[in-house]
């Protein structure tokens, strides 16, 4: 068993009453590589941002979960080389799809997890979440839970209501669970295709995809329940129209891809909305700049080349969102 804090590494409680408080989101960004981890804590302590290093059960397949914790121990001690004196570095276990998983991250140094039952009928993801907080809480590890299911991109946005989180249960989920922070369901979704064509208008200017806004009428309703409750948004990549464009212009097919226009995302991170979830915009970049890298220089094979660049161009995302976005820069000591 390795407790989190003899690693560095720091729980999200005083994270997001801070956030909440101060009108900001901490950036949760998903990482399965190096180069990936790099720009992260890179940015981060290049902008003093308090940041969530966010690990999916698919990046443990990928990587490893022990060599993933490990790089984690290694990021609190690159971000103080990088001139960083107090790094608030979260390790984090997203989408956690059962007690065994949770329990085996927080014996492995994480300081935060997911369970996340949102699929599962009320009843069952009450009781699912309660016994990962009653382990949790044991060794000061702070769990999020999640109530209404995301969109999927098939789903009609108007009638998408029905997934929406609803801000009658959260008082008795939050009540009953002990849960740390709420992922809700207000219109987001995963991946780079939030919203299907017929769910959009076009701008008449450039001819591009306008996504329909985000229910905020939900999530003010919610946080009149909970009031300075910590609450979680997942599926808040923007897609930025410049990646798409790079990697279709460089022999990718991403067609009418769609995502949460950053306005919205602002505004979010100004009400009890304290994370936001960013894993489809790196992807972006990574992919535009290597495909840009090796259509540019087809003969270059060291592939630190191609994800040279692609490091570079995640870490200017990540400033971005931080700085940009979110407004999470320079809120560490
Ligand atoms: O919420 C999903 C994250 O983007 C992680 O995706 O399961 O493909 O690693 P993944
Ligand atoms: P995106 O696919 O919008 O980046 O969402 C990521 C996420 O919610 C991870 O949990
Ligand atoms: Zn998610």
């Amino acid at each position: 068993m390795t407790n989190y804090k003899e690693i560095g590494l720091v729980n999200t409680r005083a994270m997001f009453a801070k956030a909440v408080d101060g009108g900001y989101a901490i950036p949760a960004f998903n990482f399965n590589n190096m180069e990936q981890l790099q720009a992260i804590i890179m940015a981060s302590a290049e902008t003093n941002s308090p940041v969530i290093l966010q690990v999916s059960k698919g990046a443990r397949n990928y990587a490893n979960q022990t060599l993933l914790r490990y790089m984690a121990e290694g990021a609190v001690e690159y971000a103080k080389e990088l001139g960083q004196k107090k790094p608030e570095i979260v390790l984090h276990l997203d989408h956690g799809d059962s007690f065994e998983l949770c329990k085996s991250c927080i014996e492995m140094g994480f300081s935060s997890v997911m369970i996340d039952g949102s699929a599962l009928p009320y009843d069952e993801n009450v009781a699912l979440t309660r016994k990962v907080v009653d382990y949790a809480h044991q060794y000061d590890v702070t769990v999020e839970g999640e109530l209404g299911v995301l969109a999927g991109v098939e789903d009609e946005v108007s009638a998408a209501e029905s997934h929406y989180t609803k801000p009658e249960e959260v008082i008795d989920f939050v009540t009953k669970t002990g849960v740390d922070s709420l992922a809700i369901s207000i219109g987001t979704s995963h991946g780079a295709y939030k919203f299907t064509p017929e769910q959009c208008t076009v701008d008449p200017q450039t001819g591009r995809l306008v996504p329909p806004p985000l229910a905020f009428d939900v999530l003010a309703a919610i946080e009149e329940k909970l009031p300075g409750f910590p609450i979680v948004l997942h599926g808040s990549s923007s897609v930025p129209q410049e990646d798409v464009d790079i990697i279709n212009a460089n022999g990718g097919a991403l067609k009418q891809a769609v995502g949460i226009p950053e306005e919205q995302l602002r505004k979010a991170a100004k009400s009890a909305v304290c994370k936001i979830n960013i894993d489809s915009d790196s992807r972006l970049a990574m992919t535009a700049a290597v495909r840009k890298a090796l259509a540019d220089k087809p003969a270059e094979f060291d592939p630190r080349k191609y994800l040279g660049p692609a490091r570079d161009r995640m870490k200017e995302l990540y400033k971005h969102k931080i700085v940009e976005v979110l407004g999470s820069d320079g809120k560490c000591e």
